[in-house]
């Protein structure tokens, strides 16, 4: 019997082949008509250009109501696109979306959207969620460098590159330094600077808007009520200033105490960032700030307050003694 199986192989695996392919246009079919997918069109040019577009899984299983997104990217255009944000906003899901309806198209399925043009991609290359490999000897932060390195060295200009908080896994200014560079490289390099999508807390990096033609600002529209926020999910252009990381960390259950003293210590970080600010743009001389030393601050900030136009003379000059001494103690 092996022996009839085998001479007829070729013909049962072509067989199998045929039902497999008509087993998935089915499930294409059924899925599209199920869930309201469209037949996208498709164009010769390095695009996305998406009309409330969805996430399949995330709008399946959710149980708040789905909010489409619009997404419009054109490679020589805006085509490297910053998504900034508050934490739990829809970042991650917006990337995925885009990603997943660009694989469903060239996959031959409709798409879960009102209406799509989409380019064709040779690649996506994707680094999202952290991870580690343990056994294999990576840490979270070797595993998350690895994945990008492949990406740097493989895109082409006509990859779908999405990169999820590319440089978290490590100190700040490397991270945010990592992601800076990141985006530079795929900006400017000649050949692998395809559609990307990077999502990212670090706010600074929104600046490459400024210099470099083909980087563009979104964000996930929050509303912030009475110390609450209301997640709108809608991506809007512009950059964010904010990640409410500590009002979503409440929301999570982390106890009132340590959100308490989170928020006072951000307080601080926020008032001595302030002030390196002021003190790299020169609007104090740098010899009268140490950014620790608690006297000069105290100095610093009653000198904010004082208000000389509501002093006698005498008045002004025993607060100018007392603040020296108060310096000198
Ligand atoms: N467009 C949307 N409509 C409805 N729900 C959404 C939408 N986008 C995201 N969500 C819900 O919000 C949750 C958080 O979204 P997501 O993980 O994308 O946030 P994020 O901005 O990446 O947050 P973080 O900065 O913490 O990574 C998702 O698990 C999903 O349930
Ligand atoms: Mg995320």
């Amino acid at each position: 019997m092996l022996e009839a199986i085998s001479r007829s192989a070729t013909k049962i695996l072509a067989t199998a082949g045929a039902v497999g392919q008509v087993d998935a246009l089915c499930s294409f079919a059924s899925i599209a008509g199920r869930n309201r997918y469209v037949r996208a069109s498709l164009s010769d040019a390095a695009e996305i250009v998406i009309e409330d577009g969805r996430h399949p899984v995330i709008e399946a299983i959710a149980s708040e109501r789905f909010i489409p997104n619009n997404t419009e990217i054109v490679r020589d255009g805006n085509g490297i696109q910053i998504i900034t944000g508050p934490n739990m906003g829809g970042k991650s899901t917006y990337l995925r979306q885009v990603a997943l309806i660009v694989l469903l198209n060239q996959a031959g399925s409709f798409v879960p959207a009102a209406s799509a043009r989409l380019g064709i991609f040779d690649r996506i290359f994707t680094r999202v969620g952290a991870s580690d490999q343990l056994a294999r000897g990576e840490s979270t932060f070797m595993v998350e460098m690895h994945e990008t390195a492949n990406i740097l060295h493989n895109a082409t200009d006509r990859s779908l590159v999405v990169l999820d908080e590319v440089g978290r896994g490590t100190a700040t200014f490397d991270g945010l330094s990592l992601a800076w560079a990141i985006i530079e490289y795929l900006h400017d390099h000649p050949t692998r600077s395809g559609i990307t999508l990077f999502a990212t807390h670090y706010h600074e990096v929104t600046d490459l808007a400024k210099t470099k033609s083909r980087v563009a600002n979104f964000n996930v529209a929050v509303k912030e009520w009475n110390d609450q926020i209301i997640f709108l999910r809608k991506v809007v252009p512009g950059a964010a200033d904010k990640s409410y990381g500590i009002q979503v960390a409440k929301l999570a259950g982390i106890p009132s105490s340590v959100i308490d003293r989170a928020r006072e210590i951000l307080a601080t970080l926020e008032r001595k960032e302030r002030d390196l600010v002021e003190e790299t743009r020169g609007h104090a001389p740098s010899h009268q700030l140490s950014l620790f030393d608690s006297r000069e601050r105290d100095v610093i900030d009653a000198l904010r307050i004082l208000q000389p136009e509501a002093m006698t003379p005498i008045q002004a000059l025993n607060e100018l003694q007392r603040l020296k001494e108060k310096l000198e103690k």
